[in-house]
Formats: structure tokens, C-alpha cells, sequence
């Protein structure tokens, strides 16, 4: 049974963003890879704004476990830092008294059964003093040739009271036999049930509206098929760089960065099926089968680029290939577009062009559904040349939100018609701040929800096209770069479109 924590008094339930829900049972949170970045960037700034919301366990403890020498001590200072650092919420000397005393630290590599020992030990005893029953999570944000090691110790020393869940980090994998691998192992000694493959554009906020926006509204569903709408367009634009990962970078590249998950996910969401409820099982059987009706693309219809130098926001920055870490004759790609089909009944022969790559001009990840034009308008040519087709635009990020453009009446004599846009701002609409996309995937661990994450089949089918994508590459090598960083790309992502009479949407 678990016990509910009652909401601290000062906190509108309704400026908590995750408020309201069930409170987890008591567990303890075991990070491998706790003194890496994510947990810096995002993992204990999430466990913070839960800790203000009241949304942690009654009794928990976290476990960070990582090869930098430390103790409890110097780990506790580190994640002050990191969350006066990178929380959304103010610092709260309160809030953070109550959740400094959970902190733990052990120094392992893991390899040698000692780390491994002292680990079990250490929760063995936070069970005992804190009565977390056995319970477990598994956070493994570890580099993935880490993942076998961890996954065996942790499998053959399962404690068998409570539950455990075992949280993955991408990549997973790195082609589709590797995922299998890993499925395999993790299979081993885990369920299925028991593991969350965390694909973090999965918790944002806006990617999620697209399921109630899609299946709360009756006004959409009906249209939203290839009779009414003429292509869909997905961005997933960074103005940054690769930030000092170019070991991991040069590996994976944009279509194992981004394209093989977010990119996919955000893809699967807008053109599955109503699922018949909202359970995980019944979401994800929805959107594997978009991902197996993906048509793989032609090389004609997949366009890499790389970024050369340019400005981003007014700064000079370097190539890719200036990059501490990167090849000079470097061929990983940093950008890639794709035409994309998916082969089923509702949206036979419509387009969906998607683009994605660091370095662009701005920081935008939008979904736009392009209606096709009004079959036939009434009005004279000339009154109705400002009147683009009717677009629904997505915002999952900056700016969050939704709007819709449609054609009205410019004021004033005569009868001329312009495209305007009818917005839903998620900050006007909601007085509240946007949760972090891991707030919601770790208490969702936690409570055992796994509809926000993806399933092996998933994961797979992911891969299947990308490793076609790939193999198409092997044969030819493009003149990188081919576009300047604080550009959309380049230009043959333009073409890609403009040969089938249309264009990306304009900035
Ligand atoms: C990560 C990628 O999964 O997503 C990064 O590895 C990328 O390269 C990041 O920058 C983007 O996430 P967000 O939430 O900032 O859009």
C-alpha cells in the first residue's frame, strides 16, 4: 500500500503541472552514471521540482553510483550545485534539507563484484532504516557498453520482495542487431513489463497534447487523412552544436541522434490510429504499427548535410569538422531530411517531409498538417493572393503551443483575404510553468506507467529504417559541409521538396 503525502500548503494544486496524480510507493532511485551530465542537466533538477511538488515517495532514497571517487558528502554538494545550477524552480533551502538527506553516493566502476557488493549492501540497509520494501529503480545513464555489465549484476542479485524497473537512456543500441542484444540481455532477467526505454520527447508536454488534441477534439479526426490533408511537415531545429560530445556524435550522427527515436516518435503520434484506451499496451500497439508501415525511403528521397562555419544567434562558431573530438575528413552527418510514407489506408500517397539538424538557424520543433486547398474558392484570383492553405502548427518547442492558419477578410472595402493564425499558448492558456520532460518519465517509473515509453518492437522497427537509410549511404560521399551553421540546411533539402511543387515551411 502506499501512502499518500499531502501537497505542501503554500502549492496550488494547479500551478503544479503534474499535480494531482497518485503518490509513488516507497522505492529507492539507483543513478549509474551519476556524476555524468544528464544527471547534472536534467536528472536531479527533475527529482528537485518534484521534491517542491510533493511528488516523491513518502520514503526514498537515491542512489547515485558512478567510478568518480566520492561519499555521500561530496556527492550531496554536487547536486546542490547542479540543481541551483539547472532547476526550473528557485532554490528553496527547505526543500532542499528534506531531499539532501536521501542523497547517497557509492564509487564503483562496477565491473568488480566489490562495487557491486557495496551497492546491495547500501540498499539493504536504506530498506531496512526507511521501510522501502524492496523496491527499485534502475536508472542506467551510463555510455550503452556499460549496459551488459550493470543489467547481469543487477539481474542475478534481484531482490525478491518489492518490484523493480530498470530505466534505459539512449541509444539504444546502434543498429537494429545491437538493440536486439540488448533486448536479449536485459530479457534475461528483467520483464518487459519492467523496463523503460526512455525516449525523453516522450515527456514533453506538447508531444503528449498531441493525443488529446487529436482524440479529445471530434473536429480533427475526421479530417486528419489524406483526403484533406496534403503532406505534413516535422522540425526538429537546434542552434546548438554538439556541445563536447563528439564521441558519441561522430558514432551516431542526426539519424541516430534524433531520427531514429524523437524524430520517429513525434512521427508515430501524429499519424497513428485512435488508440481504444490509454493504457501503454493499447498506445504503443498503435503507434509499431505506423512505424511498420513507414515506407523506406529511396536515396533520392533522403538528403544528410553537415554544417560548415557560419554565425547562430549573432556568434561566430566553428565547422563540424573544427570540433574538439571530430575527424577532419569527418563524414558523420549533422543534418538530415526525409520524405517519408506511410503505407495504410489513411494516409496513402501523402508526404510526410521531416528535417532535423544542429547548428540551424534557431532552436523550433514543430508538427505542421497542411490542409489541402479549398476545392473551390468563390472569390477572384487576385483577392484571395495573400491566402495560403489552412495549416495546423504544433509547437512542442520554444513557444508551446498550438495555432491554426486560416484565410479572413482584410477590413476595408472590397473583398481581399489574407492568412491569419488563431493561437493556443500553453504559458497564456495554463498559469503554470511547463514541467521538464523527465519530471513526468521518472515518477511515471515510478508508478509503474510505461505508455510513455517505447516498447522493444518499437525500438526495432526504428531501427529497421534507419539501418536501410544507412546502408544506402554506404555507396556515395557528399561534398561536406554543405551548409552553413546558422542556415535551415542544405539547399538540397530545399529541392527535395520543391520537385514535388511544395516547400518547408517559412521561418
Ligand atoms: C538528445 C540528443 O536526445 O536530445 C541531443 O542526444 C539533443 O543531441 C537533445 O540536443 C535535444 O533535446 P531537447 O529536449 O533539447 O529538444
Amino acid at each position: 500500500m502506499s501512502e499518500t503525502a499531502a501537497p505542501r500548503q503554500e502549492e496550488n494544486p494547479l500551478e503544479q503541472g503534474l499535480a494531482l496524480r497518485r503518490t509513488p510507493d516507497p522505492c529507492a532511485l539507483v543513478i549509474f552514471g551519476a556524476s555524468g551530465d544528464l544527471t547534472h542537466k536534467k536528472l536531479m533538477p527533475a527529482l528537485y521540482a518534484l521534491a517542491v511538488r510533493s511528488l516523491l515517495p513518502p520514503r526514498f532514497a537515491i542512489v547515485g553510483v558512478a567510478r568518480t571517487e566520492g561519499d555521500d558528502g561530496t556527492f550531496r554538494e554536487d547536486m546542490q550545485a547542479a540543481v541551483r545550477q539547472h532547476a526550473r524552480d528557485p532554490f528553496r533551502q527547505e526543500i532542499w534539507d528534506e531531499l539532501v538527506e536521501q542523497l547517497h553516493y557509492v564509487s564503483t566502476d562496477f565491473a568488480d563484484a566489490g562495487g557491486e557488493n557495496a551497492v546491495h549492501d547500501l540498499l539493504g540497509r536504506l530498506d531496512d532504516e526507511r521501510q522501502l520494501g524492496g523496491n527499485r529503480v534502475f536508472y542506467l545513464a551510463v555510455p550503452p557498453g556499460a549496459f551488459p555489465t550493470i543489467v547481469e549484476a543487477l539481474g542475478r542479485r534481484r531482490d525478491e520482495r518489492g518490484w523493480t524497473r530498470l530505466i534505459v537512456e539512449k541509444p539504444f543500441g546502434h543498429d537494429l542487431e545491437s538493440a536486439r542484444t540488448l533486448t536479449a540481455t536485459l530479457l534475461e532477467y528483467f520483464q518487459e513489463e519492467e523496463i523503460f526505454r526512455i525516449d525523453h520527447y516522450l515527456g514533453k508536454e506538447t508531444v503528449q497534447n498531441m493525443l488529446a488534441l487529436r482524440f479529445a477534439n471530434g473536429i480533427f479526426e475526421p479530417i486528419w487523412n489524406r483526403q484533406f490533408i496534403d503532406h505534413v511537415q516535422i522540425t526538429v531545429a537546434e542552434a546548438i552544436g554538439i556541445e563536447g560530445r563528439a564521441g558519441y556524435y561522430e558514432q551516431a550522427g542526426a539519424v541516430r541522434d534524433i531520427f531514429q527515436n524523437h524524430l520517429l516518435q513525434l512521427l508515430a503520434l501524429t499519424a497513428m490510429e485512435p488508440p481504444i484506451d490509454f493504457t501503454a499496451e493499447s498506445v504503443r500497439n498503435e503507434k509499431v504499427k505506423v512505424l511498420r508501415a513507414l515506407h523506406t525511403p529511396g536515396p533520392r528521397s533522403v538528403v544528410r548535410g553537415q554544417y560548415g562555419r557560419g554565425f547562430v544567434e549573432g556568434e561566430e562558431v566553428a565547422a563540424y569538422r573544427e570540433e574538439e573530438g571530430v575527424a577532419q575528413d569527418s563524414m558523420t552527418e549533422t543534418y538530415v531530411a526525409a520524405k517519408l510514407y506511410v503505407d495504410n489506408w489513411r494516409w496513402a500517397d501523402t508526404p510526410f517531409y521531416v528535417r532535423m539538424g544542429k547548428r540551424l538557424a534557431r532552436r523550433e520543433t514543430t508538427i505542421a498538417i497542411q490542409f489541402k486547398r479549398a476545392p473551390h474558392p468563390p472569390f477572384e484570383e487576385t483577392a484571395a493572393e495573400g491566402l495560403r492553405p489552412n495549416v495546423l502548427l504544433v509547437h512542442v518547442q520554444p513557444d508551446e503551443g498550438v495555432s491554426l492558419a486560416i484565410g479572413a477578410k482584410v477590413p476595408g472595402q472590397g473583398l481581399t483575404i489574407r492568412t491569419v493564425h488563431m493561437d493556443f499558448l500553453y504559458g497564456g492558456a495554463f498559469r503554470t510553468g511547463m514541467p521538464e520532460a523527465y519530471e513526468r518519465l521518472i515518477l511515471d517509473t515510478m508508478l509503474g506507467d510505461s505508455t510513455l515509453f517505447t516498447r522493444a518492437d518499437e525500438v526495432e522497427e526504428q531501427w529497421l529504417l534507419v539501418d536501410a537509410i544507412v546502408a544506402g549511404w554506404q555507396r556515395d560521399r557528399p561534398a561536406f559541409p554543405n551548409y552553413p551553421a546558422g542556415s535551415w540546411g542544405p539547399p538540397s533539402a530545399d529541392d527535395l521538396l520543391h520537385r514535388d511543387g511544395r516547400s518547408w515551411r517559412r521561418h
